[in-house]
């Protein structure tokens, strides 16, 4: 029966084809369950989410890790040149992704401010459908993404709607990023519960070490972990070199990153 033959050889054929294809789907899908994306956010803004954030991106680049950013607002000085915001900037050459602006960043507000007070000074609102759509469509062409935040945990963006209403949409963990400067552990232990009342699980707290002065990390590790019952996934020390080989040294080296991807 030479026509089965021939549908029996091209099925063939195309099962072969169709089996790599299989294997390369189900090994993505499979990672896409097993790598969850995050919300990277602080203590505070100049915190070090950026910094972290891109060292974040690097390593787990590095590794093998399909990522991408997202900076849902950024506000402050336009760029003259490619993405306005100069975060998003940092993070998509950390990641080496071009996704396009709208997804990374659906709102840019041209002043220093949060988003609750570029809409008060500025008349224009924020909004957070783009926002969602965006993160729902990079989702879909990385395995993970790392999504910065704006400034600390309840930073406002509609009267009743803060970063952590954000992060409970997005349906991922977050990790805080605090320095090591004297208030710091005031500022870590108010984040902490703020993300334990909206029940926002915290995979873990990252020291920013990048001021001189401050609390020793042994001893800031101690009283965090003690105060928070809060895995501390590491201490960052100050970045000289921001190339991709430095920050992949540094952040190997003093993050859990085992921890970041369980
Ligand atoms: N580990 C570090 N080493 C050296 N400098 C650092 C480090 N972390 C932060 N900085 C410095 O602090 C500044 C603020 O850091 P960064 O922009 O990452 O803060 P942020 O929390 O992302 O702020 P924002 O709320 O505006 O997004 C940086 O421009 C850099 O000068
Ligand atoms: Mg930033």
């Amino acid at each position: 029966m030479p026509y089965k033959t021939g549908i029996f050889q091209g099925s063939i054929c195309n099962l072969d084809v169709l089996n790599n294809q299989t294997i390369r789907l189900i090994s993505h899908l499979f990672r896409r369950l097993l790598l969850k994306s995050l919300f990277v956010t602080g203590t505070d803004t100049d915190v070090g989410k950026t910094y972290i954030t891109a060292g974040l991106a690097v390593t787990l680049r590095k590794i093998g890790i399909d990522l991408g950013i997202m900076k849902p607002f950024a506000a402050g000085t336009a760029q003259k040149k490619g993405y306005k915001s100069e975060d998003v900037e940092i993070l998509s050459n950390a990641a080496q992704v071009n996704d396009p602006e709208d997804l990374v960043n659906p709102q840019f507000f041209p002043i220093p401010a949060s988003p609750y007070t570029a809409w008060k000074n500025l008349k224009t609102k924020p909004k957070i459908n783009p926002v969602i759509s965006g993160f729902k469509k990079l989702s879909k062409l990385h395995e993970m993404l790392l999504v910065e935040g704006m400034g600390g945990i309840m930073t406002p963006i509609l009267k009743d709607y803060f970063v952590t209403d954000l992060i409970k949409e997005m349906k991922i963990p977050a990790i805080i990023v605090t320095r090591a400067k004297i208030g710091t552990v005031n500022h870590t232990v108010m984040t902490v519960k703020m993300c334990e009342k909206y029940k926002i699980p915290i995979k873990g707290i990252i020291i920013n070490n990048f001021d001189s002065d401050g609390y020793k990390t042994k001893e800031l590790t101690r009283d965090l972990k003690n105060l928070t019952n809060v895995p501390i996934l590491g201490s960052i020390p100050f970045i000289e070199d921001m190339s991709d080989s430095a920050m992949y040294k540094i952040f190997k080296k003093n993050l859990n990153i085992k921890l970041i991807l369980k």
